[in-house]
């Protein structure tokens, strides 16, 4: 791997324990309904692999690829559509599953687009969360971590497609 400065901030161990606390949450919140969990590519892959084992509902799982321009430290706003999502969501509860919200320009922008699609209700659970980065006013329903500032890579994270597979969570030092 390349070298680049990084300290870690939560250990594969803290990440567990909170994936599955969020598990646990929705499994609570929708308990006997039709949940279909829809991970954004690529950056949660793995975060949906843990969350999905932990989950005691049924559900089943979908993807969208969301791409944007640019590739560097910061958050692109000019979102299109790689991949779309293949599942009939209609009347069904769905649940984003993303890795990090930034500035909130993603989620809103997927969020609303799912809606068109009528799905009895959308929660959004990313697993970290830059609150204090917000240009759009958008809040996660579920959030692993908040995390005030640095660019972090690790457990499906990347810097430049560098980075995904680490088993935990680093932020990169300048
Ligand atoms: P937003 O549209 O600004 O909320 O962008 C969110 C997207 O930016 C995430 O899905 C990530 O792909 C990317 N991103 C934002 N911050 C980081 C970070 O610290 N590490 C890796 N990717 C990030
Ligand atoms: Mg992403």
């Amino acid at each position: 791997m390349e070298t680049l400065k990084k300290k870690i901030l939560y250990s594969k161990e803290t990440i567990d324990r909170r994936v599955k606390e969020l598990a646990d949450a929705i499994s609570r919140d929708l308990e006997g309904k039709e949940v279909v969990l829809i991970a954004v590519l690529k950056g949660a892959f793995i975060f949906l692999a843990d969350l999905a084992r932990y989950l005691k509902v049924q559900h089943s799982v979908d993807f969208v690829r969301l791409a944007s321009y640019g590739s560097g430290l910061v958050s692109p706003g000019k979102i299109t559509v790689t991949k779309e999502i293949e599942t009939d969501i209609e009347g069904k509860e769905v649940v984003i599953v993303e890795d990090i919200v930034d500035t909130g320009i993603t989620m809103e922008f997927l969020r609303e687009r799912l809606k068109k699609r009528a799905p009895a209700s959308i929660r959004i659970c990313t697993l970290l969360d830059k609150k204090h980065r917000r240009e759009i006013a958008i809040d996660a329903d579920y959030v692993g971590f908040d995390l005030d500032e640095g660019f972090v890579v690790g457990y499906g994270l990347d810097f430049d497609e560098k980075f995904r597979c680490l088993p935990d969570i680093y932020v990169i030092e300048e």
